[in-house]
């Protein structure tokens, strides 16, 4: 959002797509979804639906002009199912009616039966029967086999993660009205306006320049709508165009939450091992990554997991295996962090079980072995900077981590039932999309004759910021004040060819090439300036509105001078193109240098658990963040905390429940998010003259790194549960609901007492 939506937006008056006055004729689109995870349909009569009250039409696979297929990395996603389906919640049909409700009760009435197959959900089972999207990949570097014998200390452990439902405020949607010539314009909910075009393009049968899509914004996506809002829009744009008459689909939420995949579940293995120092000599890693029923991202999301195997530490002898297994749930997707999470959470349970395990604090091992400059990543990419030092350091001090471990030592001396935790977090997340492709954004400037100025870039704004970040690079770039300018929907008409807004890259891209169109037009404002001041032009440079000479105000104004250069026919647009440089990475050798650089940071988690009920709170949180030099740090402060909480929501409350592959929790009441009075106090500060050579104005990217922070909300529950519990090994099964905390603090007591502690396991599970 830049500063003029703000009050607007506060004030709700911003568009989502549901909100977007209805055009003439509008009809609106619903679906039928299986009903069961994997199936052959045998049946399916639609008649019944199309004699409902309201219907214009019953579209099926057999009414797909162009291709049925949206699969972007592997070509296995049909859009509608044809003949069998492989996920309860994969789209049939498509049912199309004057009103959203007629829409729905026609769907409902559709005929279909199924015969039901055996269906495979979990990863492990998965992998065993060869049921994987890709082949598997590994990442290496020194010698683990050799490494192994030189380890005083080798363990052991397997880690289980949820996955997690985005919630995103504004559930997916699209707007589809045909344009003279059939060609359609599309209004969509999506990070990636340009994979909508070309989906629907190749679902329809058209070509790309058919297709204009136009996004706003969006009311939240955490990478939910990086892949997954494209089927909505060619579901929308194939009624459209069959029909010559506006469309629109906005899923309900619990629709939403059963259709659309989530954050990926993962099953893992680690293999530790130390020397009595405390140094990580080897570390290997077996991920067994839940992907559902088609690939979506999931190879990609797997490449960012085995790229950030190792945390924020340097491991000199490293085997770390990714298996992308095919189940029959939802094609789970991008989520902010996007694999590294999962990853992460595996590093930091083998460090804590190696503490356990050398009885040391886990601090210790932490601080050991965190990244140094020059440190070799696994992929073969040296660590630029010392950060990771300096933001473990600068928590352990201006936190005072020593005094609030000597007070919750006293206070857990002093609570029989009630024990406190703390756990240190240090993160170290790569930025660049891992498929160097992706990493080029474009920026389309025009300075109107009245000096107002518009911008339009490849960017979305999701509720991140991104905008406000491309208004100051515009404002500071251009030397006139940020009221001036405003910055345009995204609409693949004025940028093209865009990469979704993901990978936390969107500002620093996006902002980049604002930046050269910028410039581009400012050295010409400066020839003009240098003929009317009759100066040399390098005297010339632009600020606050007004143009100067050797620093200094002249009589010039930003306006004047720009109606003048048109006068003079000047142009006074620019486009301009950014392809970040350096990196490369090559499959082969699973080598190379993918990301323009790193973000580290560290946070100290503090925890309470009342050891009776096993239900807790997450009681604080300060963050030591490297943002660079901030393009906004009030806009970063909002990504830290908000990253951090849903983090922590990730680790605790929510619990993506899945049975015989049926969502158990597909609504607000079963799923639970964290809300206002479970977000810890929170001290977030950034990291001081932490300059980024490697992005715009010397910033850094910020929307999935403080992320993973929260996974120190799970070793500090851990904490305090070993407090209680010190004769019971450590688990690592996240999410630590209140119910598994219960069961590690008691659940082996059930025992004793005649209770079948397999039953209450189970109980537990659902
Ligand atoms: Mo993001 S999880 O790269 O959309």
């Amino acid at each position: 959002m830049s500063n003029r939506e703000i009050a607007p937006h506060t004030r709700g008056e911003s568009l989502f797509v549901g909100d977007l006055p209805d055009p003439p004729g509008l009809l609106h689109a619903a679906v039928l979804a299986s009903p069961v995870p994997h199936a052959r349909v045998v049946r399916l009569d639609t008649t019944p639906a199309a004699d409902c009250e309201g219907v214009a039409a019953v579209l099926t696979a057999a009414d797909v002009p162009g291709e049925n297929q949206i699969g972007g990395i592997v070509q296995d996603e049909p859009l509608l199912a044809e003949g069998e389906v492989h996920f309860a919640g994969q789209p049939i049909a498509v049912v199309v009616a004057d009103t959203p409700r007629n829409a729905r009760r026609a769907a409902a009435a559709i005929n279909a039966e199924y015969e039901e197959l055996s269906g495979i959900f979990d990863p492990r089972e998965a992998a065993a029967a060869g049921s994987l999207i890709v082949p598997s990949r590994t990442f290496s570097l020194g010698d683990v086999e050799k490494a192994w014998k030189s380890c005083d200390v080798v363990v052991e452990g397997l880690t289980e993660s949820g996955g997690q439902e985005h919630l995103y405020l504004e559930t997916q949607g699209a707007l589809v009205i045909p344009q003279e010539g059939n060609r359609l314009r599309i209004v969509s909910s999506t990070q990636a306006p340009t994979a909508v075009q070309r989906m629907v393009a190749r679902v329809l049968g058209r070509s790309m320049n058919d297709i204009e899509v136009d996004v706003a914004r969006l009311g939240g996506a955490f990478g939910g709508k990086e892949d997954q809002a494209t089927p909505w829009a060619a579901i929308a744009a194939l009624a459209a165009q069959i029909l010559r008459r506006p469309v629109r689909i906005a899923l309900t939420r619990p629709e939403d939450m059963q259709m659309t995949g989530k954050r990926h579940p993962y099953s893992s293995d680690f293999k530790i091992g130390l020397d009595t120092d405390g140094a990580i000599l080897a570390y290997e890693t077996t991920y067994y990554q839940n992907a559902g029923a088609a690939a979506d991202l999931s190879p990609a999301i797997l490449e960012r997991s085995l790229f950030h195997a190792t945390g924020s530490y340097y491991i000199p002898n490293v085997r770390v295996t990714a298996l992308s297994c095919k189940t029959n749930l939802p094609p789970f997707t991008a989520f902010r962090g996007f694999g590294a999470p999962q990853a992460m959470f595996v590093m930091e349970s083998a460090i804590t079980r190696a503490a356990e395990v050398m009885g040391v604090d886990r601090r210790d091992i932490q601080r050991r072995n965190l990244l140094k400059e020059g440190d070799t990543f696994p992929y073969g990419m040296r660590a630029q900077q010392g950060n990771a030092h300096r933001a473990f350091d600068e928590a352990l001090e201006r936190f005072d981590v020593a005094a609030i471990e000597k007070d919750t030592d006293e206070y857990n001396r002093n609570h029989p039932l009630r024990k406190r935790g703390v756990a240190m977090m240090p993160v170290c997340f790569g930025i660049s999309f891992t498929s160097t492709f992706l990493n080029q954004a474009a920026a389309l400037v025009h300075i109107y004759t009245d000096g107002s100025i518009s911008v339009s870039t490849g960017a979305v704004e999701m509720g991140q910021g991104v905008n406000a970040k491309i208004l100051t690079v515009a404002a500071h770039t251009l030397g006139v004040d940020a009221g001036r300018i405003v910055i345009e929907t995204t609409n693949t008409l004025r940028v093209a060819n865009t990469s979704p807004t993901a990978a936390s890259s969107g500002a620093d891209m996006n902002g980049r090439a604002t930046e050269i169109a910028c410039t581009a037009i400012v050295e010409r404002l400066r020839t003009v300036a240098a003929e009317i001041l009759d100066t040399p032009a390098d005297r010339i440079s632009f600020d606050s509105d007004q143009v100067m000479v050797g620093g200094a105000a002249s009589e010039l104004s930003w306006e004047k001078l720009v109606f003048e250069s048109y006068l003079r026919r000047v142009s006074l647009s620019a486009q301009a193109h950014y392809a970040t440089p350096r990196i490369h990475f090559d499959r082969e050798t699973e080598k190379g240098e993918p990301f323009a650089y790193h973000v580290y940071g560290t946070a100290v988690v503090e925890a309470t658990v009342d050891c009776l009920r096993g239900i807790y709170t997450i009681d604080r949180v300060g963050v030591i963040h490297d943002a660079g030099k901030s393009l906004n740090p009030l806009v970063d402060i909002g990504q830290l905390e908000g990253g951090l909480v849903q983090g922590i929501g990730w680790m605790t409350v929510e619990e993506l429940l899945f049975h015989e592959g049926r969502n158990l929790t597909d609504t607000l009441s079963t799923y639970k998010i964290p809300d206002i009075l479970s977000v810890p106090e929170i001290e977030g500060h950034f990291l001081e003259d932490a300059e980024n050579p490697n992005a715009v104005m010397r910033s850094k990217a910020i929307g999935e790194p403080p992320l993973m922070y929260g996974i120190g909300a799970y070793f500090a529950l851990l904490d305090a549960m070993r407090a209680f519990r010190p004769d019971r090994e450590a688990i690592f099964h996240s999410p630590m609901t209140p119910e598994r905390v219960l069961m590690f603090l008691h659940g082996d007591r059930l025992d004793e007492e005649g209770v079948d502690v397999a039953e209450a396991e189970t109980v537990v599970q659902r």
